[in-house]
């Protein structure tokens, strides 16, 4: 992807432990075509790997009252890579099974770092006028750890009229300095304007001054490379009317969650966008952005894209490089080729088709020397 800087070039034996979560609504069948697709690389490029599946989410949950032990954290560590497809169901409390396990996975295993490339592969897909592939190629670094997602905070006197709620959002010089400092050392790896901006809203938020001031300290040992600042709600307006003015972006963890569902649609929607949940040097996670969409689940119509492409953010992430560039190369081809022509559940594509098409073509890209 040329999006994240490799990690695991040490591991020289090319074998590989994957832990696989499927999770609710149509995780397991848009997981099913990642490892599909995984499958078809990896004797082209020479390296092996085990998975693990794990059973956790809503079904679970429902059936036996557990959400994720906490064992399970540990074992994680164990392995070179975590591969999730989505979780959520409407028949469980709002967030309760995501936060156990998405969140959990998220702040147990400190993966503060929430890679999230914005890239369009085919013209056809990108909802704005006139915009060509090349004006929209980004890659957000959205803070995996911290703001408002910490759950400091709760609720008092609920259900009353003297009902209280208050969710704090926290953000360390620590938490901010580690993802700025990621974003630059991005920016200066990618091939394109050497340009990092920062998003904030430290004009209504004074505390996020945290963050444009780190920007700046960060930033001055870059001499290399550019800084730019926008506020989030400039930043969408930007992302819309000029998406073409971004490289690199940094945020903090909910706008960055935000702006990359705008980000997604931009590039033809949340059938294609993936993420990584980085520590660098670290077991890490790979996921689509895109929810458990119940209503598709065992339909076989949602796209596969996305958790295909986590599938190359992830062999990125384990200094498989040429394979990661294998499946993105595919996958656009196919974009380009109109067989897949959206990235929705009315693509006329069935998720399994979609999945073989990929992992067919795979084997016909000449690996990048
Ligand atoms: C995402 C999701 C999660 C988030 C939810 C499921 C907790 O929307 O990965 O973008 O808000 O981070
Ligand atoms: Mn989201």
């Amino acid at each position: 992807m040329n999006s994240s800087p490799s990690q695991n070039t040490a591991n020289k034996n090319r074998s590989y432990k994957i832990a696989v979560f499927g999770g609710d609504g149509i995780g397991p069948e848009v997981v099913r075509e990642g490892l599909k697709v995984l499958s078809a690389v990896a004797p082209l490029e020479g390296f092996t790997y085990e998975t693990t599946e794990y059973p956790f989410g809503s079904e679970r949950y429902l059936e036996t009252g557990e959400l994720i032990p906490e064992s399970v954290f540990d074992e994680l560590r164990g392995f070179d890579a975590v591969y999730l497809g989505a979780i959520g169901d409407p028949r469980v409390e709002v967030g309760l099974v995501e936060r156990a396990i998405i969140a959990g996975i998220r702040f147990k295993l400190d993966l503060y770092i929430n890679l999230r490339p914005i890239k369009l592969y085919a013209e056809n897909l990108c909802p704005l006028k006139d915009k060509k592939c090349s004006d929209i190629e980004m890659v957000f670094v959205r803070e995996n750890t911290e703001g408002i997602y910490t759950a400091i905070g709760g609720i008092m006197k609920k259900d009353t009229p003297d009902e209280i709620a208050i969710a704090e959002s926290i953000w360390t010089r620590k938490g901010c300095q580690r993802a700025i400092e990621y974003a630059f050392e991005l920016a200066r790896k990618r091939n394109k304007d050497k340009k990092v901006t920062l998003v904030d809203k430290a004009n209504a938020i004074r505390a996020m001054d945290i963050w444009t001031r780190t920007f700046e300290e960060v930033g001055a040992r870059y001499p290399d490379i550019k800084r730019e600042h926008a506020y989030i709600d400039a930043a969408c307006m930007w992302m819309i009317k000029n998406p073409e003015w971004f490289d690199v972006a940094v945020t903090d963890n909910m706008f960055g969650d935000i702006i990359t569902d705008l980000g997604a649609m931009i590039q033809g929607g949340m059938g294609i966008a993936a993420s990584g949940n980085i520590h660098p040097g670290r077991v890490s996670m790979f996921e689509p952005i895109h929810g458990s969409a119940p209503k598709y689940k065992d339909q076989n119509v949602a796209s596969p894209v996305a958790a295909i492409m986590a599938v190359s953010m992830m062999l990125d992430h384990l200094g498989e490089e040429s394979a990661a560039k294998r499946i993105e190369t595919a996958m656009g081809d196919i974009l380009r080729s109109g067989k897949i022509p959206s990235l929705d559940a009315r693509s006329g594509v069935k998720t399994d088709q979609a999945g073989d098409m990929i992992a067919d073509h795979v084997t016909e890209i000449t690996a990048p020397a």
